[in-house]
């Protein structure tokens, strides 16, 4: 079978997407360490502007969304079509392409942001240049998925490439279209939109940054995963086809919730909030989809940290999907936006459901793809808990530190003036931040963890069968 598997699909590709996953999630957490520590200890960044906070913090959001997601969904998308489709990689050239022009990109992202060059619209700062390569390396992608699906063996095309493809479509979308800019040298641009206009093209771009990499992607791979992991078929495959349009049509619209309350007309907004409740459905639909998958084999989450991860990231997925549709709503928005409710919010959503589904998914493919076993059962669970520690206390902190900044900016004395000065609320957040700090140290040695046993299973993979 390995023979067979190995002449049949392009494992190459898979391998060096897999690795380098790794390498930027543990490049990305450290980075995102580094600025909560920065924000504990504003001396910190010792006045040097390479690594302020205001610098640091896009090549985080970077490296976790677009490095590690990134190269942790051109693995398993490769891995998943061609499995699921009985066929191997459409073009040997796109594959490795796409391998290096994505890592050119984390490259030119990397040499760039310290320097202070981004066009400052967030989790889209790179500047034209880096645009046009990420929109080249896309099409390829595009070309590459379709084709092999082309290809394919099987009749039907599983699930998991609905949403894959659906995500690959839409990001090429949101890309081209948020970022048309006209030049005016080599690093700088204008974007052609104004005012309010670029603000809603903006956040239709950021949401569905989340809707479609962080999540339809991620259930793409979740809808493989874990009925592999748990040897069980899908609970419910009707659900998974109702799930699937249900989340692609309620998403695009829902990027109006970020702008409540700003020059955006009330009616977009509305339609926004509204749009986001009704995601509550297919959001829990998916969710119960994946858990119920396990009926019958629920005893294995006591043996298996690898079926853990995953079955958790479900439920962080359930947690911040519940939450989202709540935030959405004005008036709890009124008491959220600009406060750390958010950042515990995408925490519980990035480092509890990403994160961690992500884990799961590349302990589950390795060492298949290395034909060999994993070096240690006992350090994946080891980094589980780790790993659930490090989130817990990331989102208790923020969730306490957010509410009470969001009461103090409101709180007024009998005379009608304010109760707090800002200062007094920036010192009330320093404990929390540092519970935060620590939250993030610990999921990074959980990362720590992974880097070393996945390091010993490669290595050893010569002399260790599968
Ligand atoms: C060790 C793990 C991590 C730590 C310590 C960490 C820390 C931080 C900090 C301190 C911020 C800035 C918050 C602020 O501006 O007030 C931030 C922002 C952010 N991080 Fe992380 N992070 C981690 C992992 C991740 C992961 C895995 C993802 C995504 C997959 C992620 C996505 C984001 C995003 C999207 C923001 C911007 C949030 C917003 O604008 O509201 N982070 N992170
Ligand atoms: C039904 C699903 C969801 C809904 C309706 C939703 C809704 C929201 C709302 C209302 C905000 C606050 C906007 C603001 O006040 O500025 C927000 C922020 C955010 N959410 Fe969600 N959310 C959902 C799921 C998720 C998931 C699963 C993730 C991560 C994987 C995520 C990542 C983010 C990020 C990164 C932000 C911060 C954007 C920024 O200001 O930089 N969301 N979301």
């Amino acid at each position: 079978m390995t023979a067979v598997a190995t002449e049949l699909y392009d494992y190459a590709v898979i391998r060096k997407f897999s690795v380098m996953a790794i390498v930027y999630g543990v490049v990305g957490f450290l980075v995102g360490v580094i600025i909560a520590l920065e924000l504990t200890f504003p001396g910190l960044n010792a006045d040097i502007p390479y690594i302020s906070f205001g610098r640091l913090r896009p090549l985080h959001t970077s490296a976790v969304i677009f490095a590690f997601g990134g190269s942790v969904l051109f693995a398993t998308s490769y891995y998943v079509v061609q499995r699921t489709c009985r066929a191997r990689l459409f073009s040997d050239f796109l594959s490795n392409f796409t391998f290096w022009g994505w890592n050119l990109v984390v490259v030119a992202v990397v040499i760039t942001y310290p320097l202070g060059l981004t066009q400052g619209k967030e989790y889209a700062e790179p500047i034209w240049p880096i645009d046009l390569l990420i929109t080249v390396v896309w099409v390829a992608y595009f070309i590459n998925f379709v084709g092999t699906l082309a290809r394919r063996k099987e009749p039907h095309i599983y699930v998991a490439n609905w949403f894959y493809l659906a995500f690959i479509i839409t990001v090429a979308l949101l890309h081209i279209v948020n970022n048309l800019a006209i030049p005016i040298n080599m690093t700088d641009s204008y974007s052609i939109y104004a005012g309010v206009q670029d603000a809603m093209i903006q956040w239709w771009y950021g949401h569905n940054a989340v809707g479609f990499f962080l999540t339809a992607a991620f259930l793409g791979l979740m809808y493989y995963f874990i009925p592999k992991q748990a040897e069980r078929p899908v609970y419910s495959y009707r659900l998974s086809i109702v799930h699937f349009w249900a989340l692609v049509f309620l998403y695009i619209w829902a990027g109006p919730h970020h702008l409540h309350y700003t020059a955006l007309p009330d009616w977009a907004s509305t339609l926004g909030a509204t749009f986001s409740i009704m995601l509550l459905l297919p959001s829990w639909g998916g969710m119960i989809n994946g858990i119920m998958t396990l009926s019958g084999a629920w005893h294995k989450l006591r043996t298996d940290p690898i079926l853990r991860f995953l079955i958790v990231s479900l439920s962080f997925y359930g947690m911040s999907t519940f939450e989202g549709p709540m935030m959405s709503i004005k008036s709890v928005n009124a008491l959220s936006h600009y406060t750390d409710w958010t950042v515990g919010h995408v925490h519980s959503g990035a480092l509890g459901w990403v994160a961690m589904v992500s884990f799961g998914a590349l302990y589950h493919m390795i060492p298949k793809l290395w034909h060999t076993r994993i070096h240690s059962v006992a350090l994946i669970n080891l980094h589980f808990w780790l790993a659930t520690i490090g989130v817990v206390l990331y989102i208790v902190a923020m969730w306490i530190s957010g509410i009470m900044q969001g009461l103090m900016w409101r709180a007024y004395d009998q005379f009608g003036n304010l109760t707090y000065s800002f200062a007094e609320t920036v010192a009330a957040m320093h404990p929390y931040y540092l519970i935060r700090s620590l939250g993030g140290i610990v999921f990074l040695i959980g990362a720590l963890v992974m880097v070393y046993n996945i390091s010993l299973t490669i290595k050893n993979s010569a002399r260790v069968p599968a």
